[in-house]
C-alpha cells in the first residue's frame, strides 16, 4: 500500500518543517524507514509551496511557527476544495507556561485538522500518527475521485444533452428546409398546371376563333366578288354563312364569360321543379329513345333566385353529357331536393353553409376517372373526338353556378355512372309572382311615336340602335356621352325609355346617368347595354325595378323585342 502511495508522486508525501537542530532529518529518516515519502521544508513559505504542489500530511515542529505571520497559511487552509481537510501533526515544544498553552489552542483552531504530539517523542508515536494522517488523507482523495467522477458524468450527460439538442435542432431545421422545398415544388407545380390550363384555354380559343374568322372573312370576300360581278342575288348565302359564324362566335364568348363568371345574369325567383317539367319533352327528344328518363321533383321545393334561361341551358348541357356517356342507352335521372348544408358539408363542397336547392342529373354511363373528374370543369377540356365536344359545357355550368352563389359537384364511378349536382341558394320570396316573366312574350304592335333617348359613344352602335328604333316607329334622341344625355333629360322633351351604354366618356358612366335620370323622372325605364367588364357597375344583374340589361353582342331582333317589352310594360 505504501509503495502505491510512492507511485502517486507528491500526493502522499509528508512535508516536514522543523528548522531547529536535527529534528527534521531524524524524523525524516524514521518515516522513510516505515516506507513514507518525505520532504523537508526549510521555512514556512516552502511548506506553503509544498502544500500547493501536493502533499499527504505535514509534520511541523511548533517552534517553526512562533512569531510567524500565519495569514497566508490560514488562507490556504480556508481555500481547500470541499473534499480536502489537510492533516497537520504538530510537535509541541517543552514550553508549558499558560501563554504557550493559549497559543497552542489558537493554533489548533487555525490548522483545523491537527494532532499534537508532545516531546519527548516515541518513534512509534510519530510513525503511527503520520500513518493515520495519511490514511485520512487517502480517504479524502477517494472522495475527490468520486466527486470528480460524478462531475465528469454530469459533464458527459450535459454534453450528451447538448449534442442531442443540437441533433434535434438540426433535424428540425432539415425538416423545415424540406417543407420549404416541398412548398416551392408544389407552388411551381401549381404554376405549371395553371400555365397548362391557360395554354389549353388560349389554344382552344385561338383554334375556334380562327375557324370562325375564316368563315366570316371568306364570306365577305365572296360577297365582294359576287357584287363586283354584278350578281347581288348570289350574295345571300354568304351573308347567311357569315351571320352563322358570328352567332357561333357570340355563343363562344358567352360560354367563356359564363366560365369567368362575368356573364350578364338576370336572376329571377324560380321554381326549379316547374322549370324542369317545362324542359322534359325537349330533353326526351334530345337524348333519344334508348335512354329512359325519370324526373323526381321534391315536394315543397324551395324557390331559388337564378337566371332561368341559364339554368335551362345548364340542365340541357348536363343531359347532353349524360347522353354521350351512355352510347348504348341507359337511365337518366333528374332529381331535385331541399338541402341544408352545415359547416362540414359546405366545406366539403367549397360553398358557404346554408340552405340550397339541389338539382342532380344522374346517368348509368361510362363514368369518369379521377383525372377526368379533376379536369372536367377546365375550359376546352374534352375527352370527346375532335369536332364532337368543345369542352366548354361544364366550365360554363361551373361559372354560372358560382356566379349564382352556388356550386356544382361531381360524383362518379368508372363503369357505373355519374351524378352531377348543382346547388343553388334558397330564395325566400314566392316564385309565383314572377311567373309572368317566364311566359312567352305576347306579340306587341310597333311603337307609335314614343321617344327613346340613346346614349352611346360608339357612333356605329348608336346609329344601329337609332335605325332599329326608327324602323319600329319610335322617335330617337341621340347623345354621345353622359353630360349630353343628362341635358336632354333635364329638358321638357318626352322620353319613354333611356337606352345607355355603361362605359361612357365625359366623367359619368351609364349607371350614374341612369341614377341622375331617375331623380328627375322617377318612372323612367332604363335599358343598359353592357360588355362584361361593366357588369359590376349595374349590380351584376341585380337591378332596381324598371332597369334592364342587354349584353353585347346582341342580335337586332333581341334588341327590338326588349325595347318593345320595356315601352309597353
Ligand atoms: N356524365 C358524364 N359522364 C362521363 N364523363 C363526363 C360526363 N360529363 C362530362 N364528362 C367528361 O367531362 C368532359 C368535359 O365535359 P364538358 O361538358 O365540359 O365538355 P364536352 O361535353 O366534352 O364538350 P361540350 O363543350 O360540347 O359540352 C367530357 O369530355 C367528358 O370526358
Ligand atoms: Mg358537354
Amino acid at each position: 500500500m505504501l509503495r502505491n502511495m510512492d507511485r502517486e508522486g507528491f500526493s502522499f508525501r509528508v512535508v516536514i518543517l522543523a528548522p531547529i537542530g536535527r529534528d527534521a532529518s531524524a524524523s525524516a529518516d524514521l518515516l522513510r524507514k516505515v516506507g513514507l515519502t518525505t520532504h523537508i521544508a526549510k521555512d514556512l513559505s516552502e511548506l506553503l509551496c509544498c502544500l500547493d504542489s501536493g502533499a499527504g500530511a505535514a509534520f511541523v515542529a511548533e517552534e517553526a511557527l512562533f512569531n510567524e505571520d500565519l495569514t497566508a497559511f490560514q488562507d490556504w487552509i480556508a481555500r481547500q476544495p470541499p473534499w480536502s481537510d489537510f492533516p497537520f501533526v504538530v510537535l509541541t515544544s517543552q514550553l508549558d507556561h499558560p501563554r504557550a498553552k493559549t497559543w497552542r489552542h489558537a493554533l489548533a483552531d487555525k490548522l483545523q485538522n491537527v494532532s499534537m504530539l508532545e516531546r519527548p517523542l516515541q518513534v512509534i508515536t510519530l510513525t503511527s500518527a503520520m500513518q493515520v494522517a495519511l490514511r485520512a488523507r487517502r480517504r479524502q482523495y477517494e472522495v475527490k475521485t468520486l466527486i470528480e467522477a460524478q462531475e465528469a458524468a454530469a459533464e458527459r450527460l450535459e454534453a450528451l444533452v447538448t449534442a442531442r439538442t443540437q441533433e434535434l435542432e438540426q433535424a428540425n431545421a432539415d425538416l423545415k428546409g424540406q417543407m420549404v422545398e416541398r412548398e416551392r415544388v408544389e407552388a411551381s407545380l401549381r404554376q405549371s398546371q395553371k400555365m397548362e390550363a391557360v395554354g389549353q384555354l388560349t389554344g382552344g380559343l385561338a383554334h375556334d376563333f380562327n375557324n370562325l374568322l375564316a368563315g366570316i372573312s371568306g364570306s365577305l370576300e365572296m360577297t365582294r366578288a359576287r357584287l363586283s360581278q354584278g350578281r347581288a342575288d348570289a350574295v345571300d348565302r354568304y351573308i347567311t354563312a357569315a351571320q352563322g359564324a358570328v352567332k357561333r362566335a357570340a355563343a363562344l364568348t358567352h360560354r367563356l364569360l359564363a366560365f369567368s363568371r362575368r356573364q350578364t345574369l338576370e336572376p329571377k325567383p324560380t321554381n326549379v321543379n316547374r322549370l324542369i317539367s317545362g324542359m322534359e319533352e325537349l330533353v326526351r327528344r334530345t337524348v333519344g329513345p334508348a335512354i329512359h328518363i325519370e324526373v323526381v321533383g321534391s315536394g315543397g321545393l324551395w324557390p331559388t333566385l337564378v337566371d332561368p334561361n341559364q339554368l335551362e341551358n345548364a340542365l340541357l348541357n348536363l343531359c347532353l353529357n349524360a347522353r354521350d356517356a351512355m352510347p348504348e342507352g341507359g337511365r337518366l335521372t333528374i332529381e331535385t331536393a331541399n338541402r341544408w348544408l352545415d359547416e362540414r358539408a359546405a366545406r366539403e363542397r367549397d360553398i358557404a353553409p346554408g340552405q340550397y336547392v339541389s338539382l342532380c342529373v344522374t346517368d348509368t354511363g361510362i363514368g369518369m376517372t379521377p383525372d377526368v373528374a379533376a379536369h372536367a370543369f377546365d375550359p376546352f377540356f374534352t375527352t370527346k373526338p375532335l369536332g364532337q365536344g368543345t369542352g366548354l359545357g361544364l366550365s360554363m355550368i361551373y361559372g354560372f353556378a358560382r356566379q349564382s352563389g352556388g356550386q356544382i359537384c361531381i360524383y362518379s364511378e368508372v363503369g357505373k355512372g355519374t351524378t352531377m349536382c348543382l346547388y343553388l341558394p334558397r330564395h325566400d320570396d314566392d316564385p309565383s309572382i314572377d311567373d309572368a316573366a317566364n311566359l312567352p312574350e305576347a306579340s306587341v304592335s310597333p311603337g307609335d311615336g314614343e321617344a327613346v333617348l340613346v346614349i352611346d359613344d360608339e357612333p356605329s352602335i348608336r346609329m344601329l340602335i337609332a335605325d332599329v328604333l326608327a324602323d319600329s316607329g319610335y322617335s330617337v334622341i341621340e347623345a354621345s356621352d353622359g353630360p349630353a344625355g343628362l341635358r336632354v333629360l333635364q329638358s321638357a322633351a318626352r322620353i319613354d325609355l333611356l337606352i345607355t351604354d355603361v362605359g361612357l366618356p365625359g366623367g359619368m358612366n351609364g349607371r350614374q346617368v341612369a341614377d341622375a335620370a331617375r331623380e328627375l323622372r322617377p318612372e323612367l325605364r332604363v335599358l343598359f347595354i353592357t360588355g362584361y367588364a361593366e357588369n359590376a357597375l349595374v349590380g351584376n344583374g341585380q337591378l332596381e325595378r324598371g332597369m334592364h340589361v342587354l349584353a353585347k353582342p346582341f342580335v337586332v331582333d333581341r334588341l327590338t323585342a326588349k325595347i318593345r317589352e320595356l315601352i309597353k310594360y
